[in-house]
């Protein structure tokens, strides 16, 4: 589905992205996982053509997103959905009109349509529609972030790349984010790439699991393989696994 060969990307000299190649297969959950700063957004970013690499390739379904124009990127993020690491609801908007916003401007829809899908989208994500006429300001930080998962899942799109989706929630809205992440992938056949900071959540439904450390990838593999591995980092982010569960 996707496949990154060779990413590099430096920000003033200062290399970010090193080398990177991985891929992920239709319908996999990978989950990208590293310490603060090492350059997992800007991975994302790239893929979505949000930024673009100083070299490398990331081949979406055989085409080199590097290589496309600001239109032909807009039909790719219809496909391949990113839900930022803040909400990045707009505050003047109700619920309603921010999952409205961005079908109106990707899909051409008529009004029932747009009605019926953005229903849907908050189905999927367990919210109950009286939230629909609230101002992000007057829900909870986690139905914010359930509404931004909404808001990309109602464009259907076959990817979805997750920038900590779960960061700065409580273990109960996490697990059902987690699990949210893992029906959705089974359900529905979307392919999710996952950057986190949260090893447990990995472990319970990652196909596939990739350890950056300063713009290198420094372990991948399946969970069991990961959870084997002998690299320093990456026994750490094991080892407050087991620190929460004792
Ligand atoms: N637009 C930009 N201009 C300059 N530097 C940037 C830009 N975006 C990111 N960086 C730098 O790239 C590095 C990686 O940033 P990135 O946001 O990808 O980290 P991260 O792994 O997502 O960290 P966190 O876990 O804290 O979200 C950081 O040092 C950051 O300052
Ligand atoms: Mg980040």
């Amino acid at each position: 589905m996707i496949k990154y060969t060779n990413i590099k990307k430096s920000f003033s000299g200062r290399t970010v992205l090193n080398d990177i190649s991985f891929s992920v297969a239709e319908g996999e959950i990978v989950f990208i996982l590293g310490t603060s700063g090492t350059g997992k957004s800007v991975l994302l970013k790239n893929t979505v053509g949000l930024m673009k690499p100083d070299s490398g390739e990331i081949l979406f379904q055989g085409t080199d997103i590097v290589q496309l124009n600001e239109e032909q990127l807009l039909e790719i993020r219809k496909q391949c959905g990113m839900i930022f690491q803040h909400p990045a609801l707009f505050d003047s908007l109700t619920v309603r009109e921010n999952l409205a916003f961005g079908l109106k401007r990707l899909k051409k829809l008529n009004d029932d349509d747009i009605e019926q899908l953005i229903k849907q989208s908050l189905e999927d994500v367990n919210l109950s529609l009286d939230i629909l006429e609230k101002k992000p300001s007057e829900i909870s930080y986690g139905m914010q972030k359930r509404v931004s998962i909404a808001r990309t899942l109602a464009i259907h799109p076959q990817v979805l790349l997750f920038d900590e989706p779960t960061t700065g929630l409580d273990p109960v809205t996490t697990t059902a984010i987690n699990q949210l992440i893992y029906t959705l992938s089974r359900k529905h056949k979307i392919t999710s790439i996952v950057v986190s900071h949260d090893m447990g959540c990995a472990i319970d439904i990652a196909d596939k699991i990739i350890v950056l450390d300063k713009g290198n990838i420094i372990e991948q593999g399946s969970v069991t393989e990961v959870q084997k591995s002998q690299v320093p980092l990456v026994k750490d982010f094991m080892l407050e696994v087991s620190n929460d569960i004792s």
